[in-house]
């Protein structure tokens, strides 16, 4: 089993003979503003630190951390991104088996196959508007099983009420919870790190998306110190490196104004998309709360020949036929600025216009 991802911008530009700059990328989930202000002078006044090991457990990252989150230091963990621990997750635990909201994140999926974890499919539908029904996911537990839920939702944008899914997890002790907030941070509702830790909880937190630093590869994982004792026995030696424990750092520290920003522009930009995409004639819009959008297409054309189309004008849609539980009716774009959202409406009319 492999991983797919969208951006893959560099192998993209590669094909079409083209610049990566020439691309609008909208087929990755980052932050539309670019990255954070003040980081890349930071990283660059900090070069020399390459010539150093880097903390061989990001203790002063984790620290930062846990200080900002009202965390002990020993219940925070600091990774190559989230997908470092997406992949060690399954293979952490005794048990083998898996409970997958679908459709959602595949590497998910992809772990568990990888660490020989039997991973069931939980399908959430559209008739449903691809909410989580928690009574229905309740029935499917028989505790032991991992679960992995992603909040907001990759692909579907869904936003699962933070306090809602708080009391779930807390009322299934028996199954251990996996929660990837990656997306959270582009909404207004706040996170399972601002409630107490439910002792079968393992949350993910990446600062890919939200800071703009993909390339970077940091993300953290957050559970109780017990929990975390069984990752940090066998964490690597200097899986973060030195680049990024100093930017994660200074990003915790003087980025808050700048997520604020951010937030503020998806939801006021969200609403304005979904109204010109809803004037399309063979568009459904999914109701989400994150900075992507997932569509579905009720007439003639197909997602894989959409996203061609629109790569022929340099634009990168995800074609979703590739998650679980989707199929090549849905495609998903990420808002970007208003420029870019404009070039993607008008394009998505245009190539719609033609193939009525
Ligand atoms: C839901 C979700 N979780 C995790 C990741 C991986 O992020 P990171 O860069 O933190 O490894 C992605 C990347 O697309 C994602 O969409």
């Amino acid at each position: 089993m492999k991983s797919i991802h969208g951006g893959n911008i560099v192998s993209v530009a590669r094909t079409l003979g083209c610049n990566t700059a020439d691309l609008l990328d909208l087929s990755s989930n980052l932050t539309p503003f670019g990255m954070a202000p003040g980081l890349k002078e930071m990283l660059i006044s900090n070069l020399e630190q390459i010539s150093f090991l880097p903390e061989a457990g990001s203790e002063t990252l984790c620290r930062v951390f846990a200080e900002k989150y009202g965390l002990q230091p020993d219940e925070v963990l600091a990774g190559n991104g989230t997908t470092e621990f997406i992949f060690a997750l399954p293979t952490a635990f005794h048990t083998k088996k898996a409970l997958l909201v679908n459709p959602t994140y595949s590497d998910y999926q992809v772990a568990c196959s990888w660490a020989g974890v039997d991973s069931e499919d939980f399908f959430l539908t559209r008739e449903e508007g691809f909410q989580l029904n928690f009574e229905r996911l309740a029935t499917r537990l028989t505790g032991g099983e991992l679960v992995f839920i992603c909040n907001p939702n990759n692909p579907t944008s869904v936003l699962i009420p933070t306090a809602r899914l708080h009391d779930f997890i807390r009322q299934q002790p028996k199954s251990i919870f996996i929660v990837d907030e990656s997306y959270l941070p582009f909404t207004s509702e706040p996170s399972l790190l601002d409630l107490d830790l439910p002792e079968n909880l393992f949350l993910l937190c990446s600062s890919s998306k939200i800071y703009g630093i993909p390339g970077l590869r940091l993300g953290f994982l957050v559970a109780r110190k017990k929990n975390l004792a069984r990752f940090s026995d066998r964490n690597k030696p200097w899986g973060v490196n030195s680049m990024a424990q100093i930017g994660g750092e200074f990003l915790l520290q003087n980025a808050d104004p700048y997520v604020h920003e951010v937030r503020s522009y998806i939801a006021e930009q969200r609403p304005k998309v979904i109204q010109a995409l809803m004037q399309l004639p063979q568009v459904e819009v999914i109701e989400g709360a994150a900075n992507f959008i997932l569509c579905y297409l009720g007439g003639r054309m197909r997602a894989p020949e959409l996203a061609e189309k629109m790569l022929q004008k340099r634009i990168m849609i995800r074609n979703c036929d590739s998650f679980t539980g989707l199929d090549d009716r849905y495609f998903r774009i990420s808002l970007k600025d208003e420029a870019g959202n404009r070039r993607c409406l008008e394009a998505l009319k245009q190539i719609m216009g033609d193939n009525l």
